[in-house]
C-alpha cells in the first residue's frame, strides 16, 4: 500500500513537472528571424511556441492585469529598464539555471535570476564623416561641449534606450553632473528631439545636424534595408564608440524571463536556455545586427568592420534601478 501511494506521489510530481505542448510569449521583438529560430526549438523539444507581439508598455500592462490567468510563459523585452519594471512589477519569477549562469555573463543579467539578456546592443555616436572629424568624437561627456551647438540629433527622453544611457551617466558621474549633461546636450541639439534612431540617421545624412546617438542595430538594419534610400544612408555614415579610453560603450540587452503565473515552468526554462545556445546565438550577429551576449560566438562581417570595442561592464540590473532618477534628471534638464 505504501509503494502504491509513492508511486502515485511520484507519477504525480511527474506529472506537474511535465512540459507544456505550447509556450505563448509575450514579445516586443518583431523579427522575422526570432521566429525561424523558435521554429527551431520547437524541433529540438517537440514544445510548440505561439508568440504575441505588441508594445512593450502594453505587454506589460497586459500581464498586470492577467496577473495568475495569464496565458503567457514568457516575456521577452528590450533594454534592462523595461527589464526591471517588469519584474519590480511582480510579473515575472526567478530562475536558478546552472547553464544560463555560466553562459550569460553577470552584468548582463538579473542577480536573482528574473531576467536575463540574448542579444547585446551599443549606443554608439554615427556621424557624417564630410563634417566632423573622428577626433572631435571621444565620450558621451563631451558631447555636452558648446562646439557641438545645433549639431547633435538623438531621441525623445521618454525612450528608455536613453533613459539607460543617462543611467549610466548617473552611475558614473552621479545625477548633479547628469542633469547638465542633459541640459548640454539638449541645448546642443539640431531639432527638439523626435522620430527614431533610424530617423536621427536619416536627418544626419540630410544634412540636418553631424552626429547622433543610436544603437548599433538599427544601422545594421538600414544598411541591409529593402529600401535602397535606406542603404544609401548607412553608407554615408560612420560609427564611433564612445567612452573606449575611459568605463566603455553602453550596452544594453533585448532579455527575457519567466512569467510569474506560468503553470509551465520547466519548458520555458529550456526555452530561455535554448537562447543562450551556441546555435541561437549565431543567428543574431546576421539576422538582426546585434550583438551575441555568450562569449566566443562569431560576430557578421558588418560588426566586425565596425570594429571592436571596450564595453561598460555596469550591472544592467543597476542601470534598471536607476531609471526612475534618470527620467527625473531628464524632465529636470528639459529634455522632452
Ligand atoms: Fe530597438
Amino acid at each position: 500500500m505504501k509503494a502504491l501511494t509513492l508511486y502515485i506521489l511520484s507519477a504525480m510530481a511527474f506529472c506537474s513537472v511535465s512540459l507544456a505542448d505550447t509556450l505563448t510569449i509575450y514579445s516586443y521583438r518583431h523579427y522575422e528571424s526570432d521566429v525561424l529560430l523558435f521554429e527551431k526549438f520547437t524541433k529540438q523539444t517537440g514544445i510548440k511556441v505561439e508568440v504575441v507581439k505588441s508594445k512593450a508598455g502594453a505587454l506589460l500592462e497586459r500581464l498586470k492585469a492577467e496577473g495568475d490567468q495569464t496565458p503567457a510563459d514568457i516575456l521577452i523585452t528590450s533594454d534592462a529598464g523595461r527589464l526591471h519594471q517588469a519584474s519590480e512589477a511582480g510579473v515575472l519569477q526567478p530562475l536558478k539555471s546552472a547553464f544560463l549562469e555560466q553562459r550569460v555573463p553577470v552584468n548582463l543579467r538579473d542577480p536573482e535570476g528574473y531576467w536575463f539578456g540574448f542579444t547585446q546592443r551599443a549606443r554608439v555616436f554615427v556621424y557624417a564623416p564630410d563634417r566632423v572629424n573622428e577626433k572631435e568624437l571621444s565620450t558621451y561627456e563631451g558631447l555636452a561641449n558648446e562646439d557641438w551647438r545645433g549639431r547633435v540629433l538623438v531621441r525623445s527622453s521618454a525612450n528608455v534606450y536613453n533613459q539607460s544611457l543617462l543611467s549610466s551617466l548617473i552611475d558614473s558621474n552621479g545625477k548633479r553632473q547628469a542633469i547638465q549633461w542633459a541640459e548640454a546636450v539638449r541645448n546642443n541639439m539640431a531639432r527638439a528631439p523626435q522620430g527614431s534612431d533610424r530617423d536621427q540617421m536619416r536627418a544626419v545624412v540630410a544634412g540636418l545636424a553631424d552626429v547622433a546617438i543610436v544603437n548599433t542595430y538599427y544601422l545594421g538594419l538600414l544598411a541591409n534595408s529593402d529600401n535602397q534610400k535606406d542603404r544609401d544612408v548607412a553608407a554615408q555614415l560612420k560609427i564611433f564608440f564612445p567612452n573606449q579610453a575611459e568605463r566603455g560603450t553602453h550596452v544594453n540587452v533585448s532579455g527575457a524571463g519567466i512569467v510569474a503565473g506560468t503553470d509551465s515552468v520547466e519548458a520555458a526554462k529550456q526555452f530561455l536556455e535554448y537562447l543562450a545556445t551556441d546555435e541561437a546565438q549565431s543567428v543574431f550577429p546576421s539576422a538582426t545586427y546585434e550583438y551575441p551576449v555568450v562569449p566566443g560566438i562569431a560576430w557578421s562581417p558588418l560588426q566586425l568592420q565596425w570594429g571592436t570595442f571596450k564595453a561598460d561592464t555596469i550591472s544592467l540590473a543597476r542601470l534598471g534601478e536607476l531609471n526612475a532618477d534618470a527620467i527625473r534628471c531628464f524632465n529636470l534638464a528639459g529634455w522632452e
